[in-house]
């Protein structure tokens, strides 16, 4: 299993307890200092996941959790801790270039797992001033995905492979978010969504804006 954008590397050595060959990258040199405190740190690198230094098909799983609304965008951060965005012209394709890699060392039948905040839902609370708290946004900014914009880059790498979503019920914790009052007040009210948009019948709505954060599963065919 790779983890493509692995931040402190804390998977592999939960997929290794687990009983699985977890590999990471990270492009951030900084992670090595955190991976020092991992029992599987010969199986971290820093690279990048554009172009990833593996043969082609050679996981049975790849996993990328918070990292495509990072690519083809320029993040800053003010000397006073405010947070701000753009995204580049070729934000698209870099995206598309970012799929289409993460595919190539997935075996055919291999899953894709890749997460991020939802573009159409208006708030974002992975990216703001400080940890958990809430950032509006327009959903014309062009920064994080949408379930629309992930089956166009999916489709656009040419490769052979069908997405779908899941509701992130037990993905999300609410653990940053109960920082904050609204967040401890509206953590219960989201768990119940969530829960709703697990059911078969009502899985359309992790499309929607009604869903914080995508889940999308990709099997390459
Ligand atoms: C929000 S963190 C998520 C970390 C981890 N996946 C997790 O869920 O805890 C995003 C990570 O993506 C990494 N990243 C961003 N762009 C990348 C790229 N082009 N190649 C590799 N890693 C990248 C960053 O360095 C950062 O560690």
């Amino acid at each position: 299993v790779l983890d493509a954008g692995c931040g402190n590397g804390l998977s592999v050595d939960l997929l290794a307890a687990a009983g699985y060959e977890g590999w990471g990258v990270d492009s951030s040199p900084l992670r090595r200092w955190q991976w020092r405190e991992r029992a599987q740190r010969r199986r971290l690198a820093v690279a990048d996941v554009r172009t990833l230094p593996f043969l082609s098909s050679s996981f049975d799983a790849v996993i990328s959790s918070g990292v495509v609304e990072h690519i083809g965008v320029v993040e800053q951060r003010s000397d006073s801790g405010r947070y701000s965005v753009t995204g580049s012209p070729a934000r698209f394709d870099e995206r598309v270039r970012f799929l289409a890699e993460l595919l190539r060392v997935l075996r055919p039948g291999g899953t894709l797992f890749l997460d991020a905040p939802n573009r159409l839902f208006p708030i974002d609370f992975w990216h703001g001033d400080e940890p958990g708290q809430a950032r509006w946004h327009s959903w014309r900014e062009p920064f994080l995905p949408s379930a629309r914009e992930l089956t166009r880059i999916v489709r656009a790498t040419g490769m052979a492979a069908e997405i779908r979503f899941l509701s992130p019920r037990g993905r999300l914790r609410f653990g940053q978010v109960r920082r904050w009052w609204y967040g401890r007040l509206l953590a219960p009210l989201a768990a119940a969504a969530l829960g709703l948009m697990s059911l078969p019948g009502l899985r359309w709505m992790t499309r929607t804006a009604l869903n914080p954060y995508l889940v999308a599963v990709i099997r390459k065919k």
